[in-house]
This record gives C-alpha cells, sequence and structure tokens, in this order.
C-alpha cells in the first residue's frame, strides 16, 4: 500500500487537494467492495496478545488509530477505512441540511510544513442522506463508528434556530452512531463563531443531551475543541467548557480541530501561506499545542472521560507522544494526506515497537504517563 501511495502521490499533488480528495473517495469506494483486494494491498501488523486492544466510551477498540471528521463526510467509506485497519472512523461533519459549502478553490497543501489550509464550509449531503447511507451498509457497518454533526453552513440560522439545526441532527444521526462528536469548534463557516462560548456550549450541550434522553438512547457525546493559541495556553476559557461538560453528561473530547491563525508554519513561503487565504490549518504545525491540549485536559479529568487526539500525528513517534499525553485513542487526516493510508499500520507497527521498548504490555499502560495530574 506504501508504495503504491509513493508511486500515485506525484499524481495525486498535480490535482488541487480538493480534487485529489474526490479521486482518493472515489477509488476508495470500488476498493471497499473488493475487501480481498484492498487485504492483498495492505498489510497490518500482527498484535497477537492485543496490546493495542482497548475498551474507551462503553465500545471495544481493535485498536486506536481512527480516521478523523472531515476526510469521510459524507461516510461513502465505512467499510474501506476499517478494511486499511483503522480502529474506528469519524465521518463528518453532517449538518441538518445539506449544503454545497464555500466556492472553490478551498483547500489547499503547504508541502513544506505537511500541512493543510481548508474553508470547506461544512460541504456535505445533510443528516437524511448520510443516516440513509449508513442505515443502507448492513453488516458491511463497522464499528465503532462516531458521527460528527455541526450547525448547518447557513449565518441565517442563530440563536435558538441553531439550537433547533443541532437537535435535528441529533435526532437523525444519534440512532446510526456508535458515538456522536458536536463539533462545537468549526471555525471556518461564513460566521467565524464557534459554540466554544460558554454562553452558546451550556445550551447546545443541554439541548442535544435533551434530544438524546428523548429518543431513549445513551450514545456517548463528546466534544471536539478547538487547539490553542500556543503550547502554553491560559486554560481559564477551556477549563470552563471541561466542567459545563462533565456537569451534562459528556463522555469525552476530541482535541483539536484545525486552527484558525497560521501559527508554526515555518518552511512555507510567504505566497504559499498567502495563496492559501483564510481557513482552517491542519497538520504537523498542529503537533505541539494539539498535544498540550490533551495533556491538560487529561490533567483535569484523568481517564474519568477519554480524549481522542488529533492533529498533526504523521508518525507512529507522534501517536505515541499523544497516548503518553493522555490520549485514550488518536485520529488522522492530514498525515493520510501525505503518508497515504499505509499510515495508518505503520503507526501500529511503531507502536508495538514503542510498548516493547519501554517494557509495556498494554498501550492502555502508556494513557497518561507523561502528564502530571492536578491535584
Ligand atoms: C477537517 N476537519 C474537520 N473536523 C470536523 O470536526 N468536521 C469537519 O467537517 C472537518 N473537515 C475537515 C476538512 C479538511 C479538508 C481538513 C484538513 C480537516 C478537522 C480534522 O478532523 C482534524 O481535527 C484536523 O485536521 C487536525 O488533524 P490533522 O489533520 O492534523 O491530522
Amino acid at each position: 500500500m506504501a508504495a503504491i501511495y509513493t508511486a500515485l502521490r506525484p499524481l495525486l499533488f498535480r490535482a488541487n487537494a480538493e480534487a485529489a480528495h474526490r479521486i482518493g473517495i472515489r477509488l476508495g469506494r470500488l476498493g471497499q467492495r473488493v475487501p480481498p483486494l484492498v487485504r492483498a494491498l495492505h498489510r497490518s501488523p500482527k498484535d497477537p496478545t492485543g496490546a493495542l486492544r482497548l475498551r474507551a466510551f462503553g465500545l471495544d477498540f481493535e485498536n486506536p488509530i481512527g480516521i478523523a471528521a472531515g476526510l469521510d463526510k459524507n461516510a461513502e467509506c465505512v467499510p474501506l477505512w476499517t478494511q486499511i485497519g483503522a480502529g474506528f472512523c469519524e465521518v463528518g461533519s453532517v449538518s441538518a441540511k445539506p449544503s454545497a459549502g464555500n466556492p472553490r478553490p478551498r483547500a489547499f497543501r503547504l508541502p513544506k510544513d505537511r500541512a493543510l489550509v481548508n474553508r470547506m464550509g461544512l460541504n456535505n449531503e445533510g443528516a437524511k442522506a448520510v443516516a440513509a447511507r449508513i442505515g443502507g451498509l448492513g453488516s458491511r457497518r463497522t464499528r465503532p463508528l462516531a458521527i460528527n454533526i455541526a450547525k448547518t453552513h447557513d449565518p441565517g440560522i442563530l440563536g435558538d434556530a441553531a439550537l433547533d439545526d443541532f437537535a435535528e441532527s441529533a435526532a437523525t444521526l444519534l440512532p446510526h452512531a456508535d458515538l456522536v462528536v458536536l463539533n462545537v469548534s468549526c471555525p471556518n463557516t461564513r460566521e467565524g463563531k464557534t459554540f466554544e462560548d460558554p454562553s452558546a456550549f451550556a445550551p447546545l450541550v443541554e439541548r442535544v443531551v435533551e434530544e438524546r434522553t428523548r429518543l431513549g438512547l445513551s450514545t456517548p457525546l463528546l466534544v471536539k475543541f478547538s487547539p490553542p493559541a500556543s503550547v502554553d495556553f491560559d486554560p481559564g476559557a477551556i477549563d470552563a467548557l471541561i466542567d459545563l461538560a462533565r456537569d451534562r453528561d459528556i463522555a469525552g473530547f476530541v482535541a483539536t480541530n484545525t486552527a484558525a491563525d497560521r501559527q508554526g508554519l515555518v518552511r512555507s513561503s510567504t505566497a504559499a501561506v498567502e495563496g492559501a487565504g483564510m481557513g482552517g490549518l491542519s497538520g504537523a504545525p498542529l503537533r505541539d499545542r494539539a498535544n498540550a491540549l490533551v495533556r491538560h485536559i487529561y490533567g483535569r479529568v484523568e481517564r474519568e472521560l477519554p480524549i481522542v487526539g488529533v492533529g498533526g500525528i504523521d508518525s507512529p513517534e507522534a501517536a505515541y507522544e499523544r497516548f503518553r499525553s493522555g490520549a485514550t485513542l488518536v485520529q488522522l487526516y492530514t498525515g493520510l494526506v501525505f503518508e497515504g493510508p499505509g499510515l495508518v499500520a505503520r503507526i501500529q507497527s511503531g507502536l508495538l515497537r514503542c510498548l516493547e521498548r519501554d517494557g509495556l504490555s498494554t498501550l492502555s499502560e502508556a494513557i497518561g504517563t507523561d502528564c502530571c495530574v492536578n491535584p
């Protein structure tokens, strides 16, 4: 798989980032119909003792490496992610109403920094279509499956209407999900505001919890945060959200989404950065601050509320670091764009080597070992 991607990458990178992504999704849709073909191309490492297996959110994970939101917004490739060895996937963001997103071009590579900038603007087919697709998977619906929901990309939907919009997505998608992630941090909608303001956050969480109760479900709800501006951020604002979440039956956190700023871009030319324009920054420049936020959250909640670590994970070392900082699961997006789908297996093999080196028999033992827990 790695060799094929290395050969294909120059061709894919000739297309703009969104077109290359579409090609990847189309190939994935075709490939997943022939599982023996994908399996023949893909080699997952052997894990005879189940060192990478773990349980979180009441669910069993074959391994803790997942696919981040945004890569498969419309749940087109759910079986494929398992076939390439991912332990879980998060589809979405899905909104109540379908949305075409922002005008193109809206996704850009900054290869010198192993980063992307996107202002997709929550393009997706809408909750009903995605629910129908997942429902139609039948036995091909792999688990665990997380669905990320966001407010419909429409600046006219504000206040109570925004809560109704979120609640509609929750009602449509909760019955199809093993986990639901509330995207409270999407930085690239035209409104530019997020639900990370505590006065917006609390009513949103309450409304979605209410919807879940009405449906008689107990699906774990997670919230996805923005990255901090730097590694030594002031924790006041995030602590307020963590505490609000804990008091409102949130089961865990996803840290982090893309960054609205351009911190950490060191190699790309000014012209390349300016050429990309506005949008969310992802990839290697997020690594340290996403890691810092995971450490901080873990310090506040320990294992009581598990953390899904995401942002700049593109190697086994980066993944292992995130677990040691307190993540129970990790996710990949930009790393897959630069390294290809073989990255999932490479991280798994690397993690097994790290465990052996450190004399640990399971990855669970490594979680949070780099983190000083606050008294
Ligand atoms: C994203 N991401 C994202 N997140 C989310 O919650 N909903 C979404 O719809 C999207 N869409 C999206 C599109 C594109 C093109 C990218 C690159 C990213 C954010 C993603 O899930 C992840 O949080 C960040 O990209 C950080 O991880 P990586 O990319 O550094 O591994």
